[in-house]
């Protein structure tokens, strides 16, 4: 069941992920990676994580999709706390939603062929649906044909791979799909191509994305709303434009400076454009709590 538009579907309440470091005759070391980040994903939305490299972006999307242990906080979907620890409602929770990892060329095993790729998450999760019926719309969705259910990655473009990557990560009808930098290792008319896919499928679904990149542009152009990330942390959060055009955060000014426009009305023109497509108008109020876990121990 899809949460349509405007309501929460997920909501993330002070997440925090400490990573401990083992070096044999070393010191351990604990690595802060996320430190109590809280947000709320809208049904039917998309959210963009945005922030420099090694900000805690994967991290924290991993830590919410219960691929690592939280140091502290929770995570509630439709209301209720997810218990990560419990293997059946882990598999229950990833039956409904969808992951593209990061980078297309290494997130897709190399000795599977596609349509082993599209049926392994009803095979990890359990899913009872017709596999084949359900590869063969998947594909549609994403513009592939049939005939390339046999091949094997390496034998696709990026963009081939990103579209292989989204149609497995659809198979399954997910709630949400959480996208680590769909379109960072891509050219920019891929990068459209793609962006306006997953505009497509939103449309047309209502399905709730989580996008990260490190590219405010991509972000000001496809999320509703946008939470920026620096050393761990939340520094800014709310709706796009609001961040997009007034940032608070001195790391936010900073990475909007590092937006290259040649053609600064054009560039407008380009992000209202694509954020019709994402049907974007609404504003939000956010607030971001303290952090209730500085000193615990890292798992
Ligand atoms: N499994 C791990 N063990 C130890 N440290 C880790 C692990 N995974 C990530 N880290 C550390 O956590 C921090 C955040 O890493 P993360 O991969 O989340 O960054 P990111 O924002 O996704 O970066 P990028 O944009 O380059 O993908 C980094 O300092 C990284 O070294
Ligand atoms: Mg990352």
């Amino acid at each position: 069941m899809t949460v349509p538009g405007g309501g929460s579907l997920l909501r993330v309440d002070r997440l925090t992920k400490h990573f401990q470091t083992h070096r044999l005759f070393q010191r351990r070391h604990t690595i802060h990676a996320v430190c109590c980040a809280s947000f709320e994903l809208t049904g039917g939305e998309t959210l963009g994580i945005v922030g420099e490299s090694g900000s805690g972006k994967t991290t924290l999307l991993r830590t919410v999709l219960g691929l690592y242990e939280p140091t502290g906080g929770a995570v509630y979907f439709e209301g209720s706390a997810l218990d990560y620890r419990d293997r059946a409602a882990r598999r229950a929770f990833w039956r409904r939603i969808g992951v593209v990892f990061q980078d297309p060329y290494s997130s897709l095993d190399p000795r599977m062929t596609v349509s082993d790729l599209l049926r392994e998450p009803l095979i990890v999760t359990g899913a009872k649906m017709d596999a084949r019926e359900r590869v063969r719309e998947v594909l549609d969705e994403v513009y592939l044909p049939q005939s390339v259910l046999g091949r094997f990655p390496h034998e696709f473009s990026g963009g081939q791979r990103q579209r292989i990557a989204i149609a497995r990560a659809l198979m399954l009808k997910p709630e949400f799909i959480a996208l680590d930098e769909p379109v960072s290792s891509l050219d920019v008319t891929i990068q459209a191509e793609i962006l306006e896919l997953l505009a497509r499928i939103q449309r047309e679904t209502q399905t709730a994305y989580i996008l990260i990149s490190h590219d405010l542009a991509v972000v000001a152009q496809t999320c509703h709303s946008v939470i920026v990330m620096y050393g761990g942390q939340i520094v800014e959060a709310g709706p796009t434009a609001a961040v997009v055009e007034s940032p608070s955060h001195p790391y936010t000014q900073e990475l909007l400076a590092c937006v290259p426009s040649p053609d600064p009305a054009g560039e407008r023109a380009r992000i209202k454009r694509r954020r019709e497509l994402f049907s974007i108008t609404d504003e939000r109020s956010w607030t971001l709590p303290p952090c209730p876990f500085e000193g615990r121990d890292a798992r």
